[in-house]
Protein backbone atom coordinates (compact mmCIF):
# COMPACT_ATOMS: atom_id res chain seq x y z
CA UNK A 1 0.00 0.00 0.00
CA UNK A 2 1.67 3.59 -1.66
CA UNK A 3 1.46 6.06 1.16
CA UNK A 4 2.46 9.85 0.13
CA UNK A 5 3.04 13.16 2.03
CA UNK A 6 -0.16 14.97 2.81
CA UNK A 7 0.00 18.45 0.18
CA UNK A 8 0.78 21.19 2.25
CA UNK A 9 -2.56 22.38 2.67
CA UNK A 10 -3.47 19.90 4.89
CA UNK A 11 -0.96 21.06 7.23
CA UNK A 12 -3.28 22.47 9.97
CA UNK A 13 -2.98 25.95 9.75
CA UNK A 14 -2.10 26.29 13.85
CA UNK A 15 1.51 24.74 12.68
CA UNK A 16 2.11 26.89 10.21
CA UNK A 17 5.57 28.28 10.78
CA UNK A 18 6.43 31.99 9.46
CA UNK A 19 9.68 30.81 8.11
CA UNK A 20 10.41 34.45 6.04
CA UNK A 21 9.92 36.16 9.50
CA UNK A 22 12.14 33.93 11.56
CA UNK A 23 14.78 34.45 8.89
CA UNK A 24 14.61 37.97 8.90
CA UNK A 25 14.74 38.00 12.68
CA UNK A 26 17.75 35.43 12.57
CA UNK A 27 19.56 37.90 9.73
CA UNK A 28 18.60 40.98 12.21
CA UNK A 29 20.30 39.61 15.32
CA UNK A 30 23.13 38.55 13.60
CA UNK A 31 23.66 42.20 11.87
CA UNK A 32 23.01 43.42 15.39
CA UNK A 33 25.31 41.32 16.65
CA UNK A 34 28.17 42.04 14.37
CA UNK A 35 27.22 45.74 14.95
CA UNK A 36 28.24 45.14 18.84
CA UNK A 37 31.68 43.47 18.59
CA UNK A 38 32.82 45.85 15.47
CA UNK A 39 31.93 48.58 18.77
CA UNK A 40 33.13 46.44 21.09
CA UNK A 41 36.33 46.00 19.20
CA UNK A 42 36.63 49.83 17.97
CA UNK A 43 36.13 51.58 21.21
CA UNK A 44 39.89 50.48 22.84
CA UNK A 45 41.39 50.82 19.22
CA UNK A 46 40.16 54.87 19.24
CA UNK A 47 41.53 55.28 22.33
CA UNK A 48 44.71 53.50 21.80
CA UNK A 49 45.10 55.84 18.89
CA UNK A 50 43.81 58.81 20.52
CA UNK A 51 45.54 58.72 24.32
CA UNK A 52 48.86 59.38 22.25
CA UNK A 53 47.78 62.57 21.70
CA UNK A 54 45.99 63.24 25.48
CA UNK A 55 49.71 62.47 26.98
CA UNK A 56 51.46 64.30 24.52
CA UNK A 57 49.47 67.58 26.11
CA UNK A 58 50.06 66.74 29.11
CA UNK A 59 54.20 67.03 28.83
CA UNK A 60 54.97 68.86 32.02
CA UNK A 61 57.26 71.90 31.79
CA UNK A 62 60.41 71.61 33.60
CA UNK A 63 63.05 73.79 34.90
CA UNK A 64 66.75 73.81 33.76
CA UNK A 65 68.16 76.82 35.44
CA UNK A 66 68.52 80.23 35.58
CA UNK A 67 68.49 82.85 32.44
CA UNK A 68 71.44 84.56 33.82
CA UNK A 69 73.43 82.00 33.81
CA UNK A 70 73.39 81.15 29.98
CA UNK A 71 76.00 82.19 28.02
CA UNK A 72 75.04 84.81 25.00
CA UNK A 73 75.83 83.04 21.93
CA UNK A 74 77.50 80.29 23.24
CA UNK A 75 75.54 77.13 23.69
CA UNK A 76 75.25 75.23 27.11
CA UNK A 77 74.19 71.74 27.81
CA UNK A 78 71.42 71.59 30.13
CA UNK A 79 70.88 68.94 32.49
CA UNK A 80 68.06 68.07 34.53
CA UNK A 81 66.81 64.76 36.33
CA UNK A 82 62.88 63.81 35.10
CA UNK A 83 60.54 61.34 36.58
CA UNK A 84 59.11 58.94 34.13
CA UNK A 85 56.19 57.10 34.65
CA UNK A 86 55.14 53.51 33.45
CA UNK A 87 52.36 52.21 35.25
CA UNK A 88 52.20 51.83 38.48
CA UNK A 89 56.11 52.34 38.42
CA UNK A 90 57.96 55.73 38.95
CA UNK A 91 61.71 55.98 37.89
CA UNK A 92 64.13 58.99 37.37
CA UNK A 93 66.00 59.64 34.46
CA UNK A 94 68.62 62.03 33.49
CA UNK A 95 68.12 64.04 30.41
CA UNK A 96 69.68 67.44 29.13
CA UNK A 97 68.34 69.99 26.21
CA UNK A 98 70.89 72.61 24.42
CA UNK A 99 70.27 75.91 24.99
CA UNK A 100 71.38 79.41 23.62
CA UNK A 101 70.80 83.25 24.89
CA UNK A 102 70.51 85.60 22.26
CA UNK A 103 71.48 88.98 22.83
CA UNK A 104 68.38 90.08 22.84
CA UNK A 105 67.47 87.73 25.42
CA UNK A 106 65.30 85.47 24.07
CA UNK A 107 66.63 82.27 23.84
CA UNK A 108 67.05 78.83 21.71
CA UNK A 109 66.42 75.55 22.99
CA UNK A 110 67.46 72.19 20.86
CA UNK A 111 66.49 69.06 20.93
CA UNK A 112 69.42 66.86 22.10
CA UNK A 113 69.00 64.21 19.31
CA UNK A 114 70.89 64.26 15.99
CA UNK A 115 67.81 64.17 13.68
CA UNK A 116 69.61 61.78 11.65
CA UNK A 117 69.36 58.67 13.55
CA UNK A 118 68.63 59.89 17.00
CA UNK A 119 72.66 59.94 18.25
CA UNK A 120 73.28 62.36 21.27
CA UNK A 121 75.71 65.06 19.57
CA UNK A 122 77.76 68.09 21.70
CA UNK A 123 78.91 71.77 21.39
CA UNK A 124 82.63 72.17 19.77
CA UNK A 125 83.76 74.94 20.78
CA UNK A 126 86.87 75.15 18.83
CA UNK A 127 85.03 74.31 15.83
CA UNK A 128 81.93 76.83 16.72
CA UNK A 129 79.58 73.71 15.46
CA UNK A 130 77.39 71.32 17.23
CA UNK A 131 79.12 67.81 15.58
CA UNK A 132 77.63 64.23 16.08
CA UNK A 133 80.43 61.51 16.65
CA UNK A 134 77.68 58.66 14.96
CA UNK A 135 77.87 59.53 11.58
CA UNK A 136 79.75 63.12 11.31
CA UNK A 137 76.50 65.16 10.86
CA UNK A 138 77.86 68.83 11.83
CA UNK A 139 75.14 72.05 12.58
CA UNK A 140 75.59 75.26 13.23
CA UNK A 141 74.68 77.28 16.21
CA UNK A 142 71.62 78.18 14.78
CA UNK A 143 70.75 74.74 14.04
CA UNK A 144 71.34 74.22 10.57
CA UNK A 145 72.68 71.90 9.21
CA UNK A 146 76.71 72.36 7.55
CA UNK A 147 77.66 68.48 6.79
CA UNK A 148 76.82 64.99 7.04
CA UNK A 149 73.89 63.04 6.74
CA UNK A 150 71.72 64.55 8.78
CA UNK A 151 68.18 65.46 6.65
CA UNK A 152 66.92 68.86 8.33
CA UNK A 153 68.06 71.06 11.20
CA UNK A 154 68.08 70.95 15.18
CA UNK A 155 64.70 70.47 16.69
CA UNK A 156 63.84 72.84 19.03
CA UNK A 157 61.65 73.07 21.86
CA UNK A 158 59.15 75.22 23.67
CA UNK A 159 60.61 77.41 26.51
CA UNK A 160 59.18 80.01 28.70
CA UNK A 161 60.48 81.68 31.74
CA UNK A 162 59.12 82.02 35.08
CA UNK A 163 60.51 84.15 37.60
CA UNK A 164 64.01 83.47 36.26
CA UNK A 165 64.26 80.27 35.26
CA UNK A 166 63.78 78.38 32.08
CA UNK A 167 61.18 76.34 31.40
CA UNK A 168 61.41 73.71 28.90
CA UNK A 169 59.04 71.25 27.33
CA UNK A 170 60.76 67.98 26.54
CA UNK A 171 59.26 66.17 23.01
CA UNK A 172 60.80 63.80 21.13
CA UNK A 173 60.84 63.68 17.45
CA UNK A 174 61.01 60.92 14.89
CA UNK A 175 65.07 60.78 13.60
CA UNK A 176 65.78 60.29 9.67
CA UNK A 177 62.49 62.87 7.92
CA UNK A 178 63.07 66.18 6.37
CA UNK A 179 61.20 67.85 8.48
CA UNK A 180 60.06 68.00 12.34
CA UNK A 181 57.66 64.94 13.57
CA UNK A 182 56.87 64.76 17.30
CA UNK A 183 56.93 61.14 17.80
S1 LIG B 1 72.98 59.95 14.14
FE1 LIG B 1 74.01 61.82 14.00
S2 LIG B 1 74.99 61.75 12.10
FE2 LIG B 1 73.92 59.87 12.20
Amino acid sequence: MMHSEPPPDDVPSGLHTPVGSRRSFFQWMTSAAAVCIGLGLSIPLVGYLVSPAFKRRAQPWVDVGAVEDLPVNEPKQLDYVTSIRDGWMETKAQKAVWAIKRPDGGVTVFSPICTHLGCGYRWEQGDHAFKCPCHGSVYDREGKVIAGPAPRKLDTLPWKVENGRLLVMYKEFKAGLPVSQEV
